[in-house]
């Protein structure tokens, strides 16, 4: 008979809203407290064999449920980096998951994240309304849930209501039909809420209930043990100058001197088990065996120090290099796919990396190069590179990693490295950063270019007709400056204007539909401009093509002023400005 392994089950949900405080629960220990802050760095797996679950639901028993797989295997993440899911060949490495809800929060962005990863991957899994306790009024009458609910004082039963009704409500626009456990009919189409309390313990039964019916019924199947052993790897540790590899084994069975590929940006890395542990049940210590068996959580020694990286998968080997590099290339190319241009993102693992560069493709971002820890010198030396070519890409993005020693002491002058533990804030400072860059880029080039300017001659105001002449104009479009010298509608040089002025102040610019007096020396008006209309700002053909390359910095009346100046000058020159 084959054997069933465990299910993974992977917790996940908004910062805060108690996932570990669930698990702490479920494996009766204190990890919560314990934690800096009281969040969750990193992902942590617990090992709860059948035996302990057994112990702590005591419906199992009273029900006289048999359970045939081994226990659960579950997997904490932390709830302000909701991306860094696990993955596997061909989908998402948990069974299983409980997505929890603060009931009082209700669904929050990084709820919303998992959810759509969830969907993404096919994962079944429950909701842990959690957090019931904070209800106002909110009293365990009784061990049964379905019966203390309705129990519950009736303003506080109508507030409950509210709130589960509220989150059916968002669940539908996810695409789910949810209900209360113990409405649900079919378990295939319908996902079930479970009220719960992290804190009091209320409801937990029923969530592991429910966890144990649908590994028993529907996953059943796909718990078989194959015959390879396969794993993702979580975390490298260093500890005493020795290197530990912390990894999920998800299939099959390995033993301490197998060998194994472990998957690389580059070729596959072939290696042997030195020391392997696996983690004890309901504990965070591992002890030393020959032997795992699938689903464990493991660590290990290897023979070689080849860098490994956080999210990989690994596999025994068995001579098969051709057939490994080809699941590898699937696993990992396929989905890590760069552009030629772009920036620069750095992500934790594999996981995160590919769930950056999937966010990053819908905002219709370029990457070109993608890698795994530390921001590095070669990330800077490709941002640098990019400066050149294009300085909005001139980006190196970090998700969940820091900054290498490295670099400390290079030139990142020209480049802007953006980290954030949210997936969703980095994705935002990166288009703020790249629009502010946009915009001062386009100011900068604004400063470099030419003016143009149309000017409409208002004969009733010529105050003076000579040395030098002054006189009213309108600023059609456009705008004057001192300095510049006009033209008239046959190409024809006027004079440079000296002075503008309006109301008695000398000003620096005439823009768009100001009516001013300018003053210009070495013309006489009667003689030379009495029957003139327009006047146009002169440009060399230098500067008139320099402003059509920059078009679109200009505007609709600007470029017709540009297409007239072309008019004049291909009167005397046919080929000016072409
Ligand atoms: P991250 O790992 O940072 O994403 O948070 P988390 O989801 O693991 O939440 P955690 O278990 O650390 O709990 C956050 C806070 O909520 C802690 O102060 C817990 O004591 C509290 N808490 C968790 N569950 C409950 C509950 O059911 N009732 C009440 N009243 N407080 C709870
Ligand atoms: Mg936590």
């Amino acid at each position: 008979m084959t054997q069933i392994r465990q299910p993974i089950v992977t917790v996940a949900g908004h910062v805060d809203h108690g996932k570990t405080t669930l698990l702490d629960n479920i494996r009766r220990t204190g990890v919560a407290e314990s934690e800096a802050g009281g969040i969750t760095q990193k992902i942590s797996f617990t090992k709860v064999p059948l035996e302990n679950i057994k112990r702590r639901c005591s419906l199992i028993y009273e029900k006289n449920i048999k359970l045939d797989f081994p226990g659960f295997i579950f997997i904490d993440t932390p709830g302000h980096a909701a991306f860094s899911h696990l993955r596997k060949r061909g989908g998402s490495l948990a069974d299983l998951a409980i997505l929890v809800v603060d009931i009082n929060e209700g669904i929050m962005p990084q709820t919303a994240e998992v959810i759509e990863i969830l969907k993404l991957n096919k994962t079944p899994f429950v909701v842990a309304l959690n957090k019931i306790d904070n209800i106002s009024g909110w009293k365990k009458q009784s061990e049964d849930l379905k019966e203390n609910i309705e129990k519950q004082p009736l303003n506080v039963k109508l507030n409950f209501d509210e709130k589960v009704y509220t989150l059916i409500g968002s669940l539908h626009h996810h695409g789910f039909n949810a209900k209360l456990f113990y409405e649900i009919v079919d378990f295939t189409s319908q996902l079930a809420l479970i009220p719960c309390s992290a804190k009091t313990g209320e409801g937990i039964n029923e969530l592991i209930l429910m966890l144990c019916g649908l590994s028993q019924k529907f996953l059943k199947n796909n718990l078989r043990l194959g015959e390879k052993a396969r794993g993702v790897i979580l975390e490298i540790k260093k500890e005493k100058n020795m290197e530990y590899i912390e990894a999920v084994l998800y299939d099959g069975i390995l033993s301490v001197n197998d060998e194994i590929a472990i998957a690389s940006f580059s070729e596959p890395i072939i290696t042997k088990i030195r020391f392997l542990e696996e983690i004890l049940p309901v504990s965070t210590k591992f002890k030393p065996v020959h032997k795992v068996i699938a689903a464990n959580g493991i660590r290990m020694q290897l023979i070689t120090s080849y860098e490994i990286l956080p999210g990989m998968p690994f596999i025994t080997f068995k001579n098969d290099l051709e057939k490994i590099k080809e699941e590898f290339k699937k696993e990992i190319f396929e989905k890590i796919k760069t552009d030629d241009e772009g920036i620069i993102v750095k992500a934790h693992s594999l996981g995160s990396l590919e769930a950056l560069i999937n966010l990053l493709r819908e905002e219709k971002i370029k990457i070109i190069s993608a890698g795994i820890g530390k921001i590095n010198k070669k990330d800077v030396i490709a941002a640098q590179t990019n400066f050149s070519l294009n300085p909005l890409n001139a980006v190196i993005l970090g998700f969940n990693v820091e900054e290498d020693e490295e670099i400390k002491n290079l030139d990142k002058s020209k480049i802007k490295i953006i980290k954030n533990d949210v997936i969703y804030r980095l994705i935002e400072d990166l288009i703020k950063y790249q629009k502010e860059k946009n915009d001062e880029i386009k100011k900068s080039r604004l400063m470099e270019l030419n003016v143009v300017g149309k000017l409409r001659i208002l004969h009733n105001f010529l105050f003076r007709n000579s040395n030098p002449a002054i006189f009213g104009v309108a600023v059609e479009s456009g705008k004057i400056r001192p300095g510049l010298t006009l033209i008239n509608e046959n190409g024809e040089e006027i004079s440079k204007i000296k002075e503008i002025q309006h109301e008695n102040k000398q000003l620096n610019e005439a823009v768009s539909g100001m009516q001013v007096a300018i003053s210009l020396p070495g013309v006489n008006f009667e003689r030379q401009l009495k029957n003139e209309n327009f006047l146009y700002v002169n440009l060399t053909e230098n500067q008139f093509r320099n402003l059509k390359n920059n078009k679109d910095l200009l505007t609709l009346e600007e470029i017709a002023i540009l297409q007239k100046i072309a008019e004049i000058k291909r009167k005397e020159n046919p080929c000016w400005g072409i």
